[in-house]
Order: C-alpha cells, then structure tokens, then sequence
C-alpha cells in the first residue's frame, strides 16, 4: 500500500471526525496511484489511517478508517453486512430504501439503493470505482439481489475523471419496478429516472406531512407524486405539479395504481403557478415545497437564498389560516439556520405569523455522520400559519 504525507491540518481534519482530506494538505503522493486504497501518515511519520486517493478530485482523500487495519474483502463483507443490519427495521416498512449512503455508513463515495429487490449502484471516486465488481460480487452473495443496475451517470463523477455510464451489471432489469411505502405504490424507472429512481430520502418526510396534513393541498414540485399520494387519505384534495411533463405521466400512472380519486397532477412552472394561483384568489389548507437544489455551491447561496424566499413567500400568502406548510430546501449550501431565517423573513413579508411544528431531516436510512457535515443535506421544515 502507497504512503501519502499530509499537513497538520488535514490530520487534524480526520482525528476531529472528517473523512476527506483536500488536494491543499497532501504533501507527498508520488507513490499513490490514481483510484488505489493508500495509508496516509502526518508529516511526523504517524499513521492517521486508510483511504481511498483520487489523482485529480479536490478530495484528495476519503478516509476508510482510522484504525491500522487490512482492507481486504472480508473487511468490505462486514461493513457491508453492517449497513444491511441497521437497514433490517426500515425494510419492514418498505420494499425501497437506501442500503448504503457513502460517507454516512463510512464507505465514502458508494451508494447502493434498493427497490424490491432491484439494487441500484453509484460509485462516484476512482477508488470505489475501480472496486466495483467487488462490490457487485460481494452484494450478490451478501443479499441475494435480483439485479443490480449502475447509476453512474452522476455528474459529480466528472470531478474525478470518471466517464458517465448507466446499466445493468447483475441480471436482466426490468425498465420499471413497482415498490411500496407504508402501504403506497409507485412505479420507479431505476434506469433511467431522476436520483436513482426515487427521492428515498423524503420516505420519513411523507409520513410527517401525512400525520398532519388536512383540507385542499398543493404538492409543489412533487416529482412521480411522492408527498401527493401519501396525502391523499388525510386531505380533501390533492394537487401536484412539477415542470417535467415524464415525471407527471408516471405520478398520473401512481394515482391510477392505488385507486385515489381526490389526486390531479398538472405539468407547470411552480413560479408561475404560484403567482397565477394568488392572483385568481385560490386558497389551500396545506402546501409542500420540495424544489431541486437552488444553490450547489457556496458562491450561489444568495441567488439560491432569493428563489427559496420568492416560493415560500409565495406558498404562505396562499395558505388559509390554521393551514400547514412543509418546506424543503435538498442544498447542503443551504444550512437550517439559513433556511429558517428565510422562511422567517418571507413570513414577515406575507404578514403571516408561523408556528414551526418540526424540523426534520432526510430519512434515517440516509444518516448523517457526525462530523461530516456534508452528509447533512436535506431539511425540512413544517409549519402551521397561526393568523
Ligand atoms: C427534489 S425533486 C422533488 C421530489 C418529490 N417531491 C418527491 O418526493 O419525489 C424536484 C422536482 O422539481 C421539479 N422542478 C424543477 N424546477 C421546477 C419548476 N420551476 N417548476 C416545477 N417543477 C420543477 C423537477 O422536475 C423535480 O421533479
């Protein structure tokens, strides 16, 4: 195994609980070859652990571990079998769940979703890339899938030299999947839809939004209809509405599969909606905003900020008194303290007083690591409007 000398800095960065060392406090990596598990060492000669090194992403370093132990496939095995432990009480609930979340299972930069049975892969390092016949041979015997797709067409891979590809690895994928969430039926394109097929990570949000939401309700953004079905037995009436006409068609096709007659999807700007809908004086009891990431870096989180305040405020001034509103910003750029603060001023802007009901996060099947704070992405916030 290659050795790579780091700073201070970045040792430090590890011992206080981060897995990623930057490009600027490697100090020595000669020996390091591009995608291979190396020791890093401080610029004293001490093991600070094992990781994974990329030749060219600014994460120069993902850390495995800190401890001085073999990486080997028995090592893989068990933090593999670990992930489905911890994985054993979600998948009671759900045939759809996230199996392995990277940084957050502490096996950086592997993502493995499941949809009944159908597992879908994301390798988004040179290192967990050049290891994935490993881990598909190690899925197979540790979870007997029916078939496991790749999902590497995740831009992010750009940053670490990697081309983008899609397709099956283990057995014959069917194009579409049906999975089922607390009793809800979708159908998900694993191949070729948004993510990986599904936002895995609302799962929990939708049971929230379900426990509290009532009246006529607007589903903005809502993708194949994730928050729209599972609302359906608590409101009136649903509306969902998102830009992308494919993504309507399959939460049409959603509706139909479970038999709900209070759902209607419309394909529209939720800009333009919003502001049509004030105009003609429309009113809903519960509203749920969970719009793509406005911000993906911090040079954007003031443009991203001014799209957040403009729906928000937006969504607030259509809300009826006593009516609720679910909030989500997926940006890690856009920290909770943030957010809050926007949702505040758009509050105070649309004269509104709110009472904030949770604060929530992504689905525990995407944990976030302490110390990581990038494994923290997803907030949402539910709201009622007071007066
Ligand atoms: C984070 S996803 C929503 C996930 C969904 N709520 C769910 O739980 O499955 C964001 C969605 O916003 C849609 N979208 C992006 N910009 C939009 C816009 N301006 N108006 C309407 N929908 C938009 C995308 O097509 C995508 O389906």
């Amino acid at each position: 195994m290659a050795t790579v000398v780091i700073s201070t800095r970045g040792a430090k960065r590890i011992r206080k609980g981060h897995l990623w060392v930057y490009r600027s406090d490697v100090r020595e990596s000669s020996d390091a070859e591009a995608g291979s598990i190396v020791t890093a060492i401080d610029e004293a000669g001490n093991v600070v652990g094992h990781a994974f090194y990329s030749s060219v992403s600014e994460i120069a370093l993902r850390f495995l571990t800190t401890r001085d132990e073999a990486i080997d496939r028995d090592w893989w095995r068990a933090r593999f079998r670990a992930c489905g432990d911890r994985r054993a009480m979600i998948a009671r609930e759900t045939n759809a769940y996230r199996l392995i979340y990277s940084e957050g299972d502490l096996l950086p930069s592997l993502i493995v979703d499941v949809y009944d049975g159908h597992y879908v892969l994301q390798t988004l390092s040179q290192a967990s890339d050049v290891l994935q016949s490993e881990f598909v041979e190690l899925l197979v015997e540790l979870f007997q899938p029916r078939t496991i797709i790749e999902r590497n067409d995740a831009r992010v891979r750009e940053l670490e030299g990697l081309e983008l590809r899609n397709g099956v690895v283990y057995g014959n994928a069917p194009s579409e999947v049906e999975i089922n969430q607390h009793g809800c039926r979708f159908i998900v394109s694993p191949l070729s839809g948004q993510k990986t097929g599904a936002f895995l990570d609302q799962r929990e949000n939708y049971l929230a939004a379900k426990r509290l939401a009532r009246g006529s309700a607007l589903d903005c953004f809502t993708f194949n209809g994730g928050f729209a079905l599972h609302l359906s037995g608590a409101c009136e009436s649903v509306l969902g509405i998102d830009i992308a006409s494919e993504a309507i068609v399959a939460a049409q096709k959603n509706v139909q599969l479970n038999r709900l007659n209070n759902v209607t999807f419309q394909t529209t700007n939720v800009f333009d909606a919003l502001r049509e809908m004030s105009s003609a004086g429309e009113r809903f009891d519960t509203i749920v905003l969970d719009p793509p990431a406005f911000t993906k870096s911090r040079a954007t989180v003031k443009s991203g900020a001014r799209g957040y305040k403009e729906i928000n405020l937006r969504a607030l001034k259509l809300l009826n008194p006593g009516g609720l509103l679910i909030t989500c910003t997926c940006s890690y750029h856009m920290s909770e303290e943030m957010f809050l603060a926007i949702i505040a001023e758009s509050a105070l802007d649309a004269h509104r007083r709110l009472q904030i009901i949770e604060r929530r996060g992504q689905s525990s099947d995407h944990p976030v690591l302490l110390g990581v704070p990038e494994t923290h992405y997803l907030k949402c916030v539910i709201a009622r409007v007071l007066d």
